[in-house]
């Protein structure tokens, strides 16, 4: 007999359970990273302000370009393809994860793996579906060799790239996927735990955050909060959306 659980997990769609198989997913409630090394790419970033602002400057086909063609850090060195992003860019829904990880760099799409057969589901069960009003992508657009977290200084260098995405979407809602995406938006460290349930801002933007897919798929009792996670985004999105758009103007500085 199907427990509870697994009945309730039928019903918001969110079954089958995929499993990971294979090497160990990036761990997704990793605590702090350590500071990264300083590195000959350093010296790329010195101009650090010159350069966000030049980012910051792109329309969607240069920054795409620029991304694709990207060496500001090391991950570009062993990448396959940079994962920009997919979706409508004109979405109300943003989400953000982690970080492509073999599947992505192989394709350059984010979520195309296991977890994000999982985000498609989860997507499914609140009446969304890739690519029409809703955007995906990811804090770093390079995949770290063997999915490890990204570094500081990584996340730091590719920052300016997820900051031009949002400006350029202007979603009226973003959804953290996970600590490390959530933490890097936020710019504060925090416990995924006391992150949900809330409605944070980015740059004015209303942002919540939930687990990561990933691991959702190896923490399944973890899956019945996720699903709290999204109906809560479902009501905050219903109540932004009574609300006149975002203005055409935000700024990201
Ligand atoms: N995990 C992420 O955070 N992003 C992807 O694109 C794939 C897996």
């Amino acid at each position: 007999m199907k427990s509870r659980r697994d009945l309730m997990l039928e019903e918001m769609g969110l079954t089958p359970l995929w499993q990971l198989r294979g090497r160990a997913a990036a761990k997704e409630e990793a605590a702090a990273v350590p500071e990264s090394r300083v590195t000959s790419h350093e010296s790329r970033l010195t101009g650090a302000d010159d350069r966000r602002a030049a980012i910051m400057g792109l329309a969607w086909a240069e920054l795409k370009a620029r991304v694709a063609s990207c060496t500001d850090c090391p991950l570009h060195e062993k990448r396959n393809k940079a994962v920009f992003g997919v979706g409508d860019e004109n979405a109300d829904w943003l989400f953000v994860g982690e970080g492509p990880g073999a599947e992505e760099d192989a394709q350059g799409e984010p979520f195309v793996g296991q977890a994000g057969k999982l985000l498609d589901s989860m997507l499914a069960a609140i009446n969304l579906k890739r690519g029409q009003n809703v955007y995906i992508a990811n804090l770093i657009k390079c995949r770290p060799p063997g999915n490890r977290s990204p570094e500081p200084r990584e996340a730091l260098a590719c920052e300016p790239y997820l900051h031009r995405q949002i400006e350029l979407i202007r979603p009226r809602l973003i959804v953290a996927l996970g600590k490390v995406a959530a933490v890097n938006l936020l710019a504060r460290d925090a416990s995924i735990a006391s992150l949900r349930g809330q409605i944070h801002q980015f740059r004015g933007i209303p942002l919540i955050v939930t687990y990561h897919p990933a691991y959702l798929l190896r923490n399944l009792p973890d899956k019945a909060k996720g699903w709290v996670d999204l109906c809560f985004a479902v009501r905050v999105m219903s109540d932004l959306q009574k609300a006149p758009p975002p203005p055409s103007n935000i700024e990201i500085t």
